[in-house]
């Protein structure tokens, strides 16, 4: 019985030796540890022994299968690590390899000029507020002393979706919404950036664009809103935007609802000033509408035109983004080409 025992441990050891691969050793415990293998079947057959001999061939079945057992366990670990090893041979990630291109997004030069637009504002201590697309004829034209029939409502045509309704035309609107909202009269400074719509569509001119409004009202007996404040935050808003060296030429106008009205130009960003096709050979690029806040708008809105006083700035977003990127067609920031949105790409951080 006892040669038997040996002559198993000597073939186990015999066998593990020769062993390469997991699936050979699995096989191996099944044959000398499992239920079917010598070793349990002697286990089983102890009861035939003499009671003197049944624990002493006990123990050493019992210590066998121990030594068999570790030394298949111990094995495992080295197969293991082996086949481990031979992997990360195989892996080996050639470092000087030119990486694949991963594909950036980019932020479009639209948000890029309205996010730059409310920094400026914001650090100027402006709010900025937001007001519907879908606009009543009230407060995109009545409440902005232009009443029906006023000849200035023929120079915006609009989307009309009911006779009440429209698709906003410009975000002055949002001026009137402002004022009859603020029941406390406390001062406004806000900005509001959005879209409009108008019926057109060429080169310059999209159905749909964008614009920028600005609203300041306060008191007169304390900080009385002069034209000078207008043009000082004009000229700081322009040169912010488009250089330092931008010079701003206000010229008198007529809007509804500012009075005196002025439209300002500013120094043509490609010739500098000197004149270019693109200025006409002008040196100046027309910008922006502006003027003082007409009394009637003041009062339609619940002010009193002897107790405030106020100025308003309005201009295209989508002509400024053009100016300046240089962009030739404004249809270009709506079509979504990314050959066209990529190579702004890095123009922030030049
Ligand atoms: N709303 C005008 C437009 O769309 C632009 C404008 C002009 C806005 C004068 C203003 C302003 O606030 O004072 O053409």
């Amino acid at each position: 019985m006892k040669e038997k025992i040996e002559k198993i441990k000597k073939m186990a050891d015999e066998e593990l030796s020769k062993i390469k691969d997991s699936e050979k050793l699995q096989e191996m415990k099944i044959k000398y540890l499992g239920k079917k293998s010598e070793l349990s079947e002697l286990l089983k057959s102890l009861g035939s022994l003499s009671t003197e001999e049944r624990p002493k061939v006990g123990a050493l079945v019992n210590e066998v299968r121990k030594d068999i057992e570790e030394k298949i366990s111990n094995m495992e670990l080295v197969i293991k690590e082996k086949v481990l090893k031979e992997k990360l041979e195989r892996e080996k990630i050639d470092i000087t390899l030119p990486s694949k291109k991963i594909k950036r997004g980019s932020k479009h030069p639209l948000n890029r000029v309205i996010e730059e637009i409310e920094d400026i504002f914001v650090s100027m201590g402006y709010d900025v507020v937001e007001g519907p697309e879908l606009e009543t004829d009230e407060f995109c034209f009545e409440r902005l002393n232009l009443p029906v029939g006023h000849p200035a409502r023929d120079m915006q045509d609009s989307f009309y979706i009911t006779d009440e309704y429209l698709l906003r035309t410009q975000t002055s609107s949002v001026q009137a919404r402002t004022m009859v909202a603020n029941e406390e009269k406390t001062p406004i400074r806000i900005i509001t950036l959005g879209k409009t719509y108008r019926r057109e569509d060429d080169a310059t001119h999209s159905h749909q664009f964008n614009q920028i409004e600005g609203l300041v009202i306060d008191r007169k007996d304390t900080v009385n809103i002069s034209l000078a404040d207008l043009k000082g935050t004009l000229e700081i808003f322009m040169k912010k935007m488009l250089g330092e060296k931008t010079n701003l030429r206000f010229r008198p106008s007529y809007f509804p609802f500012t009075e005196p009205s002025y439209e300002v130009d500013v120094t043509c960003f490609k010739c500098g000033g000197k004149g270019c096709p693109l200025c006409k050979k002008t040196g100046w690029i027309e910008l922006l509408g502006s003027g003082m806040v007409h009394p009637n708008v003041l009062r339609m809105n619940g002010y009193d035109p002897d107790v405030y006083s106020g100025f308003a700035f309005g201009t295209g977003i989508d002509r400024l983004a053009m100016f300046k990127y240089g962009i030739t067609d404004m249809r270009y920031l709506y079509t979504n080409d990314i050959k066209f949105l990529t190579q702004f790409d890095r123009k922030d951080e030049e």
